[in-house]
């Protein structure tokens, strides 16, 4: 079985949908009903660990992922512990490219957690990948992304390749426990990337890069709170600074083509934009 979290997310709803489509027996994990997955599912949190714990077998492999929140540390390495225990063959964990414990953020968050994992005695695979193309609509509104990443470029991956990457290594023997740094296509500045959605959409779209405490004071004038305002302001000029620029050719690597275009990408995802 494999036992699949976050399974409503947007790696998650892929994976699942890859799985189940291509005959594998799935459980998705969810927390509210969820028919349109295609795939059997069971109610559990991962603010209840137990609740996740009680659905892991012997031989399983788990996909371990979700979205963050203060609890997120505790909660994923109390499930890692729980699989552990249960015999699970295999784990399959999300992180982010340049996780180490201390990082800012989620970085920090998930070096604690992948170091957790290193240790648990689990067969894993840890996926760290650039940031998501799927969430960048979000940043855009009215045509418009503010910023303070700068103007050197920056990797974005699409979301169904960290999806397939993850369905190849479910489904094939279990390897040496190993990290996996996932890129997207070449990288792009943020104008580059407001360029090619204004293609797309075929009206005006810019990027607008402030500087850090600039970028701090508009977070917070849209509802973000210090000190975290500040601190996605830092987080996005070190990812500017050049070192989220570098690929990788991992995604070929493990699935055997290359990861997505920001033109299939931008195809696809051009009504979340509108
Ligand atoms: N965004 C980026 O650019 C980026 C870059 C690198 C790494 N990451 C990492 O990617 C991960 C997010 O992946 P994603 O985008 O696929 O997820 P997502 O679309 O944000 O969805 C989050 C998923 O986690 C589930 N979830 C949240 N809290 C839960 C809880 N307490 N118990 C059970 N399920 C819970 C959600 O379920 P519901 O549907 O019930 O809410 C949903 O299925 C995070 O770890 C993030 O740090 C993100």
């Amino acid at each position: 079985m494999i036992v699949i979290t976050g399974a409503t997310g947007n790696i998650g709803r892929a994976l699942t949908g890859r799985l189940h489509g291509h005959g594998h027996d799935t459980l998705a994990v969810v927390r509210r009903p969820a028919d349109d997955l295609g795939s059997p599912y069971a109610p559990a949190d991962f603010d209840e660990p137990r609740t996740i714990g009680a659905l892991l077998s012997p031989g399983d492999r788990l996909f371990l992922n979700s979205g963050i929140w203060p609890g997120f540390v505790d909660a994923h390495r109390a499930v890692i512990d729980l699989a552990a225990e249960a015999g699970v063959a295999q784990i399959v964990a999300v992180s982010v490219r340049d996780a180490a414990p201390g990082a800012r953020l989620g970085m920090g968050m998930h070096g604690l957690i992948d170091a957790h994992l290193r240790k648990s005695g689990v067969p894993y695979a840890i996926l760290q990948p650039s940031g998501f193309m799927q969430t960048l609509p979000r940043d855009f509104h009215d045509g418009t992304m503010y910023g303070s990443y700068g103007h050197t470029p920056v990797n974005y991956i699409d979301t169904r390749d960290i999806a397939d990457v993850a369905a190849a290594l479910l489904t094939s023997p279990v390897g040496p426990g190993r990290d996996y740094l996932l890129t997207g296509p070449p990288s792009l500045s943020h104008s580059a990337i407001a360029g090619q959605v204004a293609e797309v959409l075929g009206r005006e779209v810019r990027y607008v890069n402030l500087s850090v405490p600039e970028m701090a004071a508009h977070l917070e004038r849209q509802g973000i709170p210090q000190p975290f305002a500040g601190e996605l302001a830092e987080l996005q000029a070190e990812t500017g600074d050049g070192s989220w620029a570098p690929t990788t050719g991992v995604v070929e690597e493990v699935t055997g083509r290359a990861p997505r275009t920001w033109q299939a990408f931008l195809t696809d995802h051009k009504h979340a934009f509108a």
